[in-house]
């Protein structure tokens, strides 16, 4: 079986690092107090996006040992990049302090789970949520309630602890549970979006919704067949 390992190397900056880009000039010991705060919380948040990714990859190799299926079809991980960071944080009207990016923004740790059929979808957000070191703090079914645009997937936002040398700290990650239709249609959906003019863009959001709506009929068909098998 091809391995669904989520697959991220890590970019850690070094507070020793920072003290070297920034020491030494007159008056921004607080620039390197900031950056700092934002290090030591996207490694926090790093650290639980593996401990998370960890969990499924362990979840479905328990179904392929006892069920003989796998719910994953594969894992993808991001951190948000700091440019975007901004951006949501200037888009929000958030205070630009560490605290007030820990209290509102909650998917700057990102796990995108593509299943293999709709159920899986559930089984997935069960079997984690129900561990007893994970909270779920946001739960959104786009898949009951689809977007408007056509968009469907479950998101949830989960807390899970890191534990740090001294001390264990809670850090939230967002998934994205999807199926591989589902995967298809928001990855060539977001293309199209960020490649087109807005105003065309227009034209084709029925076309949009309508294909979105075929590729679940599709997938419902595979579900039946799975279940039938
Ligand atoms: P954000 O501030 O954008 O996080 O808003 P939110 O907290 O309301 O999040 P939402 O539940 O809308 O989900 C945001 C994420 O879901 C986006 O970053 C996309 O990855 C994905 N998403 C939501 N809607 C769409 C859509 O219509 N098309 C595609 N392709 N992706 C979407
Ligand atoms: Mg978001």
């Amino acid at each position: 079986k091809e391995h669904i390992t989520m697959n991220t190397k890590r970019n850690t900056l070094s507070v020793k690092k920072i003290r070297q880009m920034i020491g030494g000039e007159a008056g921004l010991d607080w620039v390197a107090d900031q950056l700092t705060a934002v290090a030591q919380m996207y490694q926090i948040y790093e650290s639980a996006q593996h401990e998370i990714s960890t969990k499924l990859e362990n979840l479905d190799a328990e179904f392929e040992v006892n069920y003989n299926h796998n719910p994953i079809h594969h894992i993808d991980g991001r951190m948000k990049d700091p440019q975007s960071l901004i951006g949501k944080i200037q888009k929000k009207g958030l205070d630009r302090s560490v605290d007030s990016i820990k209290n509102n923004i909650f998917d700057i740790a990102g796990l995108r789970v593509i299943t293999n059929y709709i159920d899986d979808i559930y089984t997935v957000e069960k079997l984690l949520s129900q561990q007893d070191d994970i909270e779920v703090i946001r739960r959104k079914d786009y898949i009951k309630n689809p977007k408007e645009s056509g968009y469907r997937s479950l998101h949830l936002v989960v807390k899970v602890p890191v534990f740090k040398a001294n001390d264990v700290e809670k850090g939230p990650v967002e998934i994205q549970i999807r199926t591989i239709g589902m995967d298809m249609w928001a990855s060539l959906e977001h293309e199209l979006r960020y490649k087109t003019d807005v105003n065309r863009a227009e034209e084709f959001a029925a076309n949009l919704v309508d294909n979105a709506n075929a590729l679940f009929d599709i997938e419902q068909n595979f579900q039946e067949i799975h279940h039938q098998l």
